[in-house]
């Protein structure tokens, strides 16, 4: 939720901004600005909409060139997405510039204050009022350092905020509470970015910011202290991956190179934590064993798509290791005053390890002396740095807005907790757990051999493109794949999508159906729980004998779907608990391909940030 970017070093301070704006679009893109320390002074420009009208706009009117510079990419949340409330903010001198991420809480109190000492603001977001409060700090005290400390001691909420100024030649201070912001360290230049995408073209060494930091960067080294001006604690690490992770690679879009990214994702979020005997061993879950052995309850949160991951993985942990599991939006989790206590693991699943509702959901978990274990994919991102333990995803950086690899990774990483829950304790399940660690195996190749029979798919879901409503049906795990289906559908086509349990059909949805309209059916293995599968045999027979046009996703041999399908989806045999791996994809190319076809921005559908770091 809104990129920011900050260069110090030798070259074009713009182009560096740019391009590492570019990267962190997915971020935000409400509107985009960059300044630029040139020529003694502050130069400046930004527009709204998106960051093409920035590049139009400085085609039009360069800007001078330097060295060093900040630049800021918007997800709106105070004031509208218009040019005066994009970033960066000025002071009224214009020699401070400032770019800002999150919700600076006490900004009306402050703004009056300003306003009381002549200070005009002509925003009205709540970024400006640190611009003015910057200068005034800097024209006392002669250190942009400094006054970014002297600043932050008086702001509440959560931010980050970048700024140069202009008598402050060379130098960009970044400050950090709540929100993500991290440091490149090339060869003579530095770099402040969101994430680290913004800057993996240069350099793939970077240093992870504390909570309450306060950074200056100069070409020549960073410096990093408390709001106090005490020395700051922080932790160097390199990026393992490259640029070209971070590239479309010859995609149109993003999400399809995503999706074609499963079958590898899956096999790295698998590599190395399962031995040839087919043991677990999850070395980097620093809970100690005992704590996961006297375990009474599992609590669960996550926002959207990585909440649909843990609906999934209620069904495998109760199943494979028989303690309870709740799961629960993390937006609504603290707000109830859950039951928690040191036997509670927490499981906090989080793509970017920033979402803001699943972070307070861990502060909250951790201070009823509850044990938190992150699912994340993003190195050195908060939650995994604010919970007890953290299982890494390997789903590489997913940069469209929808997460496709991210989830699949997600499952997986939720399947291995599952089962070495189910290890460690010790349950009547073992060989079964040994049985689907080597089905899990087997499942990167089964994500591929889905992703090589979609074109009937992208077809059907072109035909789709003028229907207002489609409907997504499951039971059992495929209840949350159901939702999730829906969700996609919703965010990239904008087209009005649910997903039911197929058993709640009769309680009410079923009056949707309507000659004509479209319902996806998940359907479980005829294997094993065949019980299931004869329910939902029977739910499509009643959806389609009341008009519906009935798109049925089925496992190879499954016959029995046939008569009622006018539409069959076909994926590979898997063991029940682990379908949604391969069920999910069909749903994912069908909401990419619905979403082309309607003419919608795939990579960036409307109102969305990939990092929603507001609550
Ligand atoms: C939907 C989607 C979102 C995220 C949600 C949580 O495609 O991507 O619903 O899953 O915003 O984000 P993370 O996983 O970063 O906490």
């Amino acid at each position: 939720m809104c990129g920011i970017v900050g260069y110090a070093g030798g070259r074009s301070a713009l182009d560096v901004v740019l391009a590492g704006l570019k990267r962190l679009e997915y971020r935000g893109y409400d509107s985009a600005g960059v300044a630029v320390l040139a020529d003694g002074g502050l130069a400046a420009a930004k527009k709204a909409g998106k960051l093409a009208n920035l590049d139009k706009e400085l085609a039009e009117r360069p800007l001078p060139a330097g060295s060093t510079g900040i630049g800021h990419t918007r997800w709106a949340t105070h004031g509208a997405p218009t040019d005066a409330n994009a970033h960066p903010h000025l002071d009224n001198a214009g020699r401070v510039a400032v770019v800002h991420n999150g919700i600076i809480e006490n900004f009306a109190a402050l703004r009056a204050e300003l306003s009381g000492r002549g200070h005009r603001l002509a925003s009205e977001t709540d970024t400006e009022v640190v611009g003015h409060l910057l200068a005034e700090s800097f024209s006392s005290c002669g250190d942009l350092a400094e006054a970014m400390r002297q600043v932050c001691r008086r702001l509440e909420g959560a931010f980050t905020l970048v700024a140069v100024h202009a008598d402050a030649p060379d130098v960009v201070v970044g400050a950090r509470r709540n929100s993500p912001l991290v440091v490149g360290v090339g060869e003579d230049e530095a770099f402040l970015a969101s994430d680290v995408a913004a800057f993996i073209a240069y350099t793939r060494e970077a240093i992870e910011l504390g909570q309450d930091q306060v950074v200056e960067l100069r070409r020549d080294g960073v410096t990093v202290t408390d709001f106090d001006g005490a020395p700051g604690e922080v932790r160097e690490y390199h990026i393992d991956w490259d640029a070209s992770a971070a590239e479309k690679g010859g995609y149109d879009y993003f999400m399809l190179k995503e999706i074609a990214e499963q079958p590898k994702a899956v096999a790295d979020t698998l590599l190395g934590r399962v031995d040839a005997s087919g043991v677990l061993s999850l070395d980097e879950v620093r809970i100690d064993d005992t704590v996961l052995r006297e375990a009474t309850k599992v609590v669960i949160v996550a926002c959207g798509t990585a909440f649909h991951a843990g609906m999934i993985a209620k069904y495998a942990i109760e199943h494979w290791t028989r303690i309870p599991c709740e799961v629960e939006l993390a937006s609504e989790f603290r707000y109830r005053d859950p039951i928690l206590d040191p036997r509670t693991l927490v499981v906090a699943i989080s793509q970017s390890g920033e979402t803001m509702d699943t972070l307070m959901a861990v502060r909250h978990a951790r201070e009823q002396g509850a044990k938190v274990l992150a699912v994340c994919n993003t190195n050195g991102s908060t939650i995994p740095r604010e919970s007890d333990a953290v299982l890494y995803t390997h789903a590489g950086p997913e940069v469209a807005v929808a997460s496709t690899k991210a989830f699949l990774t997600q499952l997986v990483a939720c399947y291995l907790l599952a089962l070495y829950l189910g290890q460690v304790r010790g349950t009547q399940w073992g060989d079964e757990i040994r049985a689907v660690v080597r089905e899990l195996a087997g499942v990167g190749s089964q994500v591929e051999q889905v992703l090589g029979t979609m074109e009937p798919v992208r077809e059907l879901a072109r035909s789709l493109a003028d229907k207002d409503t489609v409907l997504f049906l499951g039971r059992h795990v495929g209840y949350p794949v159901a939702l999730e289906g829906a969700l996609k559908l919703k965010e990239l086509a904008y087209m009005h999508a649910e997903g039911f349990a197929a058993g709640e059909l009769k309680h009410g949805p079923i009056a949707l159906i309507e000659e004509g309209v479209p319902v996806v059916v998940v359907v479980p293995s005829p294997r094993g729980r065949s019980v299931l599968h004869g329910k939902i045999v029977s739910n499509i027979q009643e959806i389609r004998a009341r008009g519906a046009r009935t798109i049925v996703i089925a496992e190879e041999g499954d016959e029995a779907v046939v008569p009622y399908a006018d539409h069959i989806v076909r994926i590979p045999r898997t063991p029940t608990l682990l379908q949604p791996l391969v069920s999910s994809v069909p749903l994912q190319v069908f909401a990419c391909e619905l979403a082309t076809a309607r003419g919608n921005e795939v990579d960036q559908p409307r109102n969305l940030a990939k990092s929603v770091t507001v609550e």
